[in-house]
């Protein structure tokens, strides 16, 4: 069954470096769909060239944030784009696992390889995040007993969004899922709008939750580096900034 990778993106100058590091992992990986899906109103041209070049099957999607959101403080980042990438799946999947794959994380492949056969919802540890250290659900005797995470915030489900995979015949089967435009609930929110959803279905990967095998990684922003923009990136003009 493919795995359809969910991935949303912004422009920054990080962006293109990002999302070469993603996309090379991602070669490894066998029978997977590529939905890379732009926070933008036009597709940049560097995100294009890289899907072209990388030769994985993708769509390139765009859902830009919408406008009354875009001038809060904390933004609901990556919502329209998840929620357009779950359209998409229901108008052309059948089966197989979605993940959602933000651009700036650290993924072992082997992550991929446990996902693949999600039949309902997959749960596993993310590192490198929040003051713990690291998000995880607590497992006994195979089930979850509790989670382990930095913020809890109320949530049913206090998990990393790179911490779990659902499976694509689940997600028809609820026809209202989505994920609400809510910072910090998101994770939370999506999961929740797929209930009915036992604790005790959810399939434990990553050795019941023994092993981290996705990071929370995040680029430091350099404040010198250039916009994300061709006309800079072009070699004539790198040459003519070298004189
Ligand atoms: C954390 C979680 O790991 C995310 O899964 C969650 O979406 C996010 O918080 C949140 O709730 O805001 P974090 O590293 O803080 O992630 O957020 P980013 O990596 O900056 O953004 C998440 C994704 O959305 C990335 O793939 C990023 O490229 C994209 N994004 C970010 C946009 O599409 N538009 C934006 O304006 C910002
Ligand atoms: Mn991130």
């Amino acid at each position: 069954p493919p795995i359809y990778i969910i991935t949303p993106t912004y422009r920054r100058p990080e962006q293109l470096a990002e999302l070469t590091r993603l996309g090379y992992t991602l070669k490894h990986v066998p029978n997977i769909f590529w939905l890379v899906v732009e926070d933008a109103v036009e597709t940049t041209q560097l995100v294009t060239k890289l899907l072209l070049k990388l030769n994985i099957p993708f769509a390139h999607l765009l859902a830009p944030m919408p406008e009354k959101y875009r001038k809060n403080k904390v933004k609901p980042r990556g919502v329209s784009n998840r929620n357009r990438a779950l359209e998409w799946i229901r108008a052309n999947a059948t089966e197989g696992v979605l993940y959602f794959a933000d651009d700036d994380n650290t993924y072992d492949v082997e992550i991929f390889d446990e996902m693949r056969y999600t039949k309902k919802v997959s749960m596993w540890p993310v590192g490198l995040i929040t003051k713990y250290g690291v998000s995880t659900p607590i497992v006994k005797n195979g089930t979850i007993a509790g989670f382990y995470d930095g913020w809890n915030g109320g949530r049913k489900y206090p998990v990393d969004m790179a911490s779990f995979s659902v499976s694509v015949r689940f997600l028809h089967s609820r026809p209202n899922a989505s994920m609400p435009y809510k910072p910090g609930y998101e994770e939370d929110g999506f999961l929740k709008s797929l209930s009915p959803l036992k604790l005790t279905e959810i399939e434990l990967l990553a050795s019941n939750c023994t092993e981290i095998l996705v990071w929370h990684t995040q680029s430091k922003k350099n404040p010198n580096a250039m916009p994300l923009d061709t006309a800079k990136y072009n070699s004539t003009n790198l040459i003519q900034l070298r004189q």
